[in-house]
C-alpha cells in the first residue's frame, strides 16, 4: 500500500496533523503537495503541542523525509524559521527536500494579498495574509519565481524586476501604495540560495523512484475539499487544489500510483474566513461547539465558525476525491449534547435536496434539513475500540457513514497522540 493521500474533506482544520501524525510511524516519506504556510496543522505528543505550517506534520517522525512538491508555494524564511524552531525544540529534523519547480511567495505577494483584501471590503474572501492567491495568481500568469530560479541571479533578476514592472503601477496608481524596490526583493532571496541548495531536488523522480522500491509515500494535503479552487465554494476558497488530484499534479506522481485516499472529517463543522455555510450556528450551541472543540485558528488565532456535522458537504468530498476511508476526529467534543443534529439535505427555494447544489446562488440559500441523533454523556477520551464507545455514540459513527457513503475507519476522541479509536488499518 506504498501511495497514500490524507486530504480535508470539510473547510479545514479538520485535524489532518493529527490523523498524519497516527500513520507517520510507518511512512517513508511525508509530501505537502499544495498550498503553503496558510495551513495549520496540529500535533500533540504529551505535553508538547506543534502546529506546522508549511512543513508537512509527518516532519515530527524522524523515520520519514519531509517533501514539499513542485505544487507548494513557499515562503523562504517561513520554511527556515519553523525548521529552526523544530531543532531548537530538540526535534530530530531529517533533511528536507523542495521541488525545483515549486513557487515562491515573495514580501509583493504578502503586500497585494493584503491590499487586495482591504480593497474588497464587504467582498473580502477572509484570507490567511499570506500571499498565497497573488503567488499562485503569478504562477497560471507565467509570471512567478520559482526555487530553481534562485540559482541562476540574472534570470532572477529579469524575473522579480518584470514582474514589479506591473505590480508597482497596480500598486501605485490603484492602491495608493508605494512601489515596491526589486534589488531589496532581489537581495531577499539570494540571501536564502546558499542555505537552500542542498534541499533542492527532482521531487518527482525520487518519489517515482521510492514507490517503485515499495516504499510507503503520504501525501498530506492542506486546507480542504470545499477550499479547492474548483470543487470549493468559489469564490470564497484557497487558491491551489487540496483535492485528491492535486497530490498527483502537484508530486509529479500519477495517478495508477494511489492506494488510499483517507478524507479527515470533523464530527462537527468549522470555517474559518467568508463564504456560505448552511449549518452555521449562530447561536449559544455555536460558541459551545467553539469552546468545547478549543476552535480558534491555527495559523491567524480567529474564531472558528461552527455548526453541526453536514453530511452534504462530507458525500461531496467523499465522491469527488474518491476517498476509500473517513477519519473522523473531534468526537468526543460533542459529549454531552442531548440531542445532536445532523444535516441531511437542504431545502432550497422551496425544494429539497439530497446533495450540493449546482449553483451557488442555490448554496447560498440552501437551509439545512436535520435529522436529531441521540447523544451520550460518558466520557470517551479514553476510548481506544469500537467497543469502548456507548451505543448511541456509535449509532451516531454508523448514520454518518451511511449519509456520506463511506467507511470510517478511525475516530479521533481527543488532541493526543493516542487519543483515537482504530477500526481499519490506514496503510495495509
Ligand atoms: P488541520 O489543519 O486539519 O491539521 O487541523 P488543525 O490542527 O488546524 O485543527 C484541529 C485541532 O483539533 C487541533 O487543535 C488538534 O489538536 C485538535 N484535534 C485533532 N483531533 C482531535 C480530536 O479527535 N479531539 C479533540 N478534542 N481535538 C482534536
Ligand atoms: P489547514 O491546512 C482553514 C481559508 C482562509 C480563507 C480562504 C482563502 O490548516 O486546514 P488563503 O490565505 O488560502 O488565500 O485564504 O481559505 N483557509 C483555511 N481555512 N484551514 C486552512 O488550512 C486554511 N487555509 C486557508 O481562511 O477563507
Ligand atoms: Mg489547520
Amino acid at each position: 500500500m506504498p501511495g497514500i493521500i490524507v486530504m480535508g474533506a470539510q473547510w479545514g482544520d479538520e485535524g489532518k496533523g493529527k490523523a498524519t501524525d497516527q500513520i507517520a510511524e510507518r511512512v517513508d516519506y511525508c509530501v505537502r503537495y499544495s498550498g503553503g504556510n496558510n495551513a495549520g496543522h496540529t500535533v500533540v505528543v504529551g505535553d508538547d503541542k506543534f502546529v506546522m505550517h508549511l512543513l508537512p506534520a509527518g516532519i515530527l517522525n524522524p523515520n520519514s523525509t519531509a517533501v514539499l512538491g513542485n505544487g507548494v508555494v513557499i515562503d523562504l524564511d517561513v520554511f527556515h524559521s519553523e525548521l529552526d524552531a523544530l531543532i531548537e525544540r530538540g526535534v530530530e529534523v531529517p533533511h528536507p527536500l523542495i521541488s525545483a519547480n515549486a513557487h515562491i511567495i515573495t514580501p509583493y505577494h504578502q503586500t497585494i494579498d493584503r491590499v487586495t483584501e482591504r480593497f474588497l471590503g464587504k467582498r473580502r474572501i477572509g484570507t490567511t495574509g499570506r500571499g498565497i492567491g497573488p503567488a499562485y495568481s503569478d504562477k497560471i500568469n507565467r509570471i512567478g519565481i520559482r526555487v530553481q530560479d534562485l540559482f541562476d541571479e540574472s534570470i532572477l533578476r529579469q524575473k522579480v524586476e518584470a514582474a514589479l514592472e506591473r505590480k508597482n503601477q497596480t500598486l501605485v496608481k490603484i492602491y495608493n501604495r508605494r512601489a515596491i524596490d526589486a534589488e531589496q526583493i532581489i537581495e531577499g532571496l539570494l540571501a536564502h540560495a546558499e542555505r537552500l541548495h542542498g534541499h533542492v531536488v527532482d521531487t518527482s523522480r525520487l518519489l517515482n523512484s521510492a514507490l517503485d522500491e515499495g516504499k510507503v509515500v503520504l501525501f498530506e494535503g492542506a486546507q480542504a475539499h470545499h477550499l479547492d479552487i474548483d470543487f470549493g465554494t468559489y469564490p470564497y476558497v484557497t487558491s491551489s487544489s487540496p483535492i485528491a488530484g492535486g497530490a498527483c499534479t502537484g508530486t509529479g506522481v500519477g495517478p495508477t500510483r494511489i492506494d488510499r485516499v483517507i478524507g479527515i472529517a470533523k464530527a462537527y463543522t468549522t470555517r474559518v474566513g467568508e463564504g456560505p455555510f448552511p449549518t452555521e450556528l449562530l447561536d449559544a450551541d455555536g460558541e459551545m461547539l467553539r469552546q468545547a472543540g478549543g476552535e480558534f485558528g491555527a495559523t491567524t488565532g480567529r474564531p472558528r465558525r461552527c455548526g453541526w456535522f453536514d453530511a452534504l458537504v462530507v458525500e461531496q468530498a467523499v465522491s469527488v476525491n474518491a476517498t476509500t476511508d473517513l477519519f473522523l476526529t473531534k468526537l468526543d467534543v460533542l459529549t454531552g449534547i442531548e440531542r445532536i443534529p445532523v444535516c441531511v439535505a437542504y431545502e432550497v427555494d422551496g425544494e429539497r435536496t439530497d446533495v450540493m447544489p449546482l449553483t451557488q446562488s442555490q448554496f447560498h440559500h440552501a437551509k439545512p434539513v436535520y435529522e436529531y441523533l441521540e447523544g451520550w454523556t460518558e466520557d470517551i477520551s479514553g476510548a481506544r475500540t469500537l467497543s469502548d464507545l456507548p451505543s448511541a455514540c456509535r449509532a451516531y459513527v454508523d448514520r454518518l457513514e451511511e449519509l456520506v457513503g463511506c467507511r470510517i475507519s478511525g475516530i479521533g476522541v481527543g488532541p493526543g497522540r493516542e487519543q483515537s479509536v482504530a477500526i481499519h488499518d490506514l496503510i495495509d
